[in-house]
């Protein structure tokens, strides 16, 4: 019952506060018409992520897991002239649909998907050095999380955000005794979040569309001695 009074409530808070995005609601029902999974984050949730990206001026953005590109979107369209966001995806299906929907949203030549196993992927962003992402979100496989989180200290630079998503999943992250190693990834990650100088950081539970769940949000610190930033 709670559960849907929180859907409930974001489908309030969607209506007054997330004005309709054409693109969007075509990147769902094509998204769903090809069979990918209902996962992407809530209308509300890609607000967030957009308004975190104008926050910081942010121009240029890094995902990992793009699905069908809802939270690319978002994304891409809190990016200035000249901004540019990579986004990396596994499944070629995935990345097929994603393409057609980033293009879609009018935001092909400023989204660029690409395809491969993320670990490959961003070994081969680091070696290209093509210069520090200031926004990296962290949505892919959970159990390589802590590995993605320490590619994005890499790839970023002071000032930077890395947000994570699904770092609660139903309150299994409490759950020592888990031997899910998604869940096992996310207990990980937050132990690195804890002890990494070099951000400071912190995790919220949402409830709502997505049900029970949270993100983690890191500022890489411009400063590592404790005091400013
Ligand atoms: N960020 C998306 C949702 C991503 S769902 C949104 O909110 O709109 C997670 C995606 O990560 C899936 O499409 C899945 O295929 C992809 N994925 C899973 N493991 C991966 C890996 N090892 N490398 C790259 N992508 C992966
Ligand atoms: C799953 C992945 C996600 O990124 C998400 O937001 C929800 C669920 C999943 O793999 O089940
Ligand atoms: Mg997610």
């Amino acid at each position: 019952m709670m559960e849907e009074t929180w859907r409930e409530t974001d489908r309030f808070i969607c209506g007054l506060l997330v004005p309709s995005d054409p693109a969007l609601e075509e990147a769902l029902r094509s998204s769903a018409a090809a069979g990918l999974p209902d996962i992407q984050v809530a209308p509300n949730q890609g607000m967030l992520l957009h308004l975190l990206a104008m926050a910081i001026g942010a121009r240029r953005i890094l995902e990992v897991g793009t699905l069908g590109g809802y939270s690319a979107i978002c994304f891409g369209r809190a990016l200035p002239q000249g901004g540019h966001m990579v986004t990396i995806e596994a499944d070629p299906h995935h990345a097929r649909v994603a393409r057609q929907n980033i293009a879609s949203a009018g935001l092909a030549d400023v989204v660029e998907v690409r395809e491969g196993l993320a670990a490959d992927v961003l070994a081969q962003i680091g070696a290209e050095a093509t210069g520090a992402y200031d926004l990296v979100f962290i949505d892919a496989d959970k159990r390589n999380a802590p590995l993605y989180f320490a590619w994005a200290l890499r790839l970023t630079h002071p000032g930077s955000l890395i947000v994570v998503d699904n770092v609660v999943r139903r309150g299994a992250l409490v759950d020592a005794a888990s031997e899910d190693p998604d869940v096992q990834g996310m207990q990980t990650l937050m132990r690195d979040l804890g002890s990494e100088a070099r951000v400071k950081a912190t995790a919220i539970q949402t409830v709502g569309l997505k049900g029970y769940d949270g993100f983690a949000i890191a500022l890489v610190r411009h400063d590592v001695d404790g005091k400013a930033g």
